[in-house]
């Protein structure tokens, strides 16, 4: 089931002055500069990529980024930063849960999207489709919490993730050399939220 309304409408505009959104997206982006081998020459579709927080991390080591997220408030963020962007950036709104997008690409980066998505293992299969023959997938996303993360939990469809349960959906998809790291906590008032950065190739 997808949710047509733009779920983020009223955070859009100030998403990015939550400096612990940046910081978190500043962690995903190390790990996956470190953890997978980016190239001047690579295309990468940022899923959900919002206003574009990792994309800002990630664009100095590709030649371009696909933003694709259904929200057209927070697209509209990042389309506003397009000239901050040290690579090409194109911006695509699309549901990829319930839409198809005839495109694939060198590698599929994602920071704290696929929570949103109720069907993982039909996501991962479409990843896999959209992928160039070795591209590569680097996912991030929340640990298993109890539904404390968000102060809202409308559209969202996991209280984060256990990681041998999406690493089965990703080998179900195909993909290949899964692996896991923690590349970021974020700390709220009651407590603390470890997020890993899951890699795998096709
Ligand atoms: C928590 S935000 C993360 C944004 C950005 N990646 C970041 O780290 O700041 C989740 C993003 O996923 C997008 N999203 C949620 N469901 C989606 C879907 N089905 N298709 C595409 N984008 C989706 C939302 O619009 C939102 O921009």
């Amino acid at each position: 089931m997808s949710l047509n309304k733009d779920l983020f409408a009223n955070k859009s505009k100030s998403w990015d002055m939550n400096s612990k959104r940046v910081q978190n997206a500043k962690g995903i982006a190390d790990g996956i500069i470190a953890k997978i081998t980016l190239s001047p020459s690579m295309e990468v579709m940022d899923f959900g990529a919002g206003t574009g927080l990792l994309s800002y991390f990630i664009a100095p080591h590709v030649a371009k980024i696909v933003a694709v997220d259904n929200s057209p408030s927070m697209l509209k963020e990042f389309h506003a930063k397009s000239e901050e962007f040290a690579c090409q950036t194109e911006v695509i709104e699309k549901d990829l849960s319930t839409q198809s997008l005839e495109r694939t690409f060198d590698g599929i980066i994602s920071s704290m999207t696929i929570h949103h998505i109720e069907d993982t293992k039909a996501l991962f299969a479409t990843f896999y489709a959209m992928l160039n023959k070795d591209g590569f997938i680097a996912i991030a996303d929340l640990d298993s919490e109890n539904g404390d993360f968000h102060s809202d939990n409308t559209g969202v469809f996991h209280y984060g993730f256990d990681r041998e349960v999406l690493a089965q959906c990703a080998k179900e998809a195909g993909f290949k050399n899964i692996a896991f790291s923690e590349v970021s906590t974020i700390e709220k008032p009651h407590t603390s939220f470890t997020v890993f950065l899951m890699t795998g190739v096709k």
